[in-house]
């Protein structure tokens, strides 16, 4: 369906941590369409281009969409400003989600900011679905309990060992592949992480669909900015991670 640009209504900006902040936007168009891996391009006053973040939840009855993001520069600065009643010009839902098949076990795996991207995949499988989530240390810790209403499990890691277990997501993940049988793994967060979950995945022929990141522009797939390499027949070739992804097949990016 084509994404849509318009003014959407802020209905709740709520400060999650010291630099990440979480937007409730009354928008019902966006909400009713939008699936679990997209993402809205988002118009920041006086900024040409718009910045672009993930979906985190929608509750299309309700018609809200929320985001969660980081403060990392102007535009994320401007936007965490912004309070409930500002109208705020969006374009979305864009991009391609993560594909989603009922009856599967899913394992989720998401680092840092890579973290809310998943949480309405999860919302998919519900209890057929472990999520491990690492933070740098406690301090950057988010929606722990969103993801421990929904899933089975939820494990949790930290750099630092100050919340959850010391360590890396990928070493529960090795820990927990050799006894739980998974269909599918979804992963979303830096992309040294998402090369080692995708090794782990090829190594133990587990489908794997990681969410990538790149600098975009116009997000809609008109400049190329946002190109990335995958493999096509054993060839390096380019995609646009804003058109052909975000969320891409583990197998076909040129790691
Ligand atoms: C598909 C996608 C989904 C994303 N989802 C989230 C999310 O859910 N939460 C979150 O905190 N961040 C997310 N990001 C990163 C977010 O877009 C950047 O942090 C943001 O654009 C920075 O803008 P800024 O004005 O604050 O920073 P500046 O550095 O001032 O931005 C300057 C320019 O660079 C672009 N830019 C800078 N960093 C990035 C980046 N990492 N990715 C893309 N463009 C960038 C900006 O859009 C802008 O055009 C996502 C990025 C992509 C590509
Ligand atoms: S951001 Fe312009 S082509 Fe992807």
């Amino acid at each position: 369906m084509a994404p849509l640009q318009k003014k959407f209504e802020i209905k709740e900006n709520k400060k999650l941590n010291e630099t990440t902040f979480k937007i409730v936007f009354n928008a019902p168009e966006i909400a009713s369409i939008a699936k679990a891996g997209q993402f809205v391009n988002i118009l920041c006053e006086n900024r040409t281009l718009r910045r672009p973040i993930s979906i985190c939840e929608t509750e299309p009855d309700k018609g809200l969409v929320k985001i969660v993001f980081d403060v990392r520069g102007e535009g994320t600065a401007w936007l965490s400003k912004q309070k409930s009643g500002k109208k705020i010009d969006i374009l979305g839902p864009l991009g391609n989600g993560f594909p989603c098949e009922k009856g599967n076990r899913a394992l989720l795996i998401g680092g840092g900011l890579g973290v809310p991207p998943l949480l309405e995949t999860t919302k998919f499988f519900g209890k057929k679905a472990d999520a491990i989530l690492g933070f740098k240390c406690k301090e950057n810790l988010i929606l722990l309990e969103n993801f421990k209403q929904i899933c089975e499990n939820t494990y949790l890691t930290s750099d630092d060992g100050s919340c959850g277990t010391r360590g890396l997501v990928t070493d529960v993940m090795q820990d927990l592949i050799k006894t739980k049988d998974y269909d599918i793994v979804y992963a979303c967060g830096p992309e040294a992480m998402l090369k080692s979950v995708a090794k782990i995945c090829s190594e133990n022929k587990l489908a794997c669909f990681v969410s990538l990141e790149e600098r975009m522009g116009c997000g809609i797939g008109a400049c190329l900015v946002c190109a990335c390499a995958v493999k096509v027949n054993g060839e390096v070739d380019y995609k646009h991670v804003c058109k052909d992804g975000p969320v891409f097949n583990a197998r076909e990016v040129a790691w």
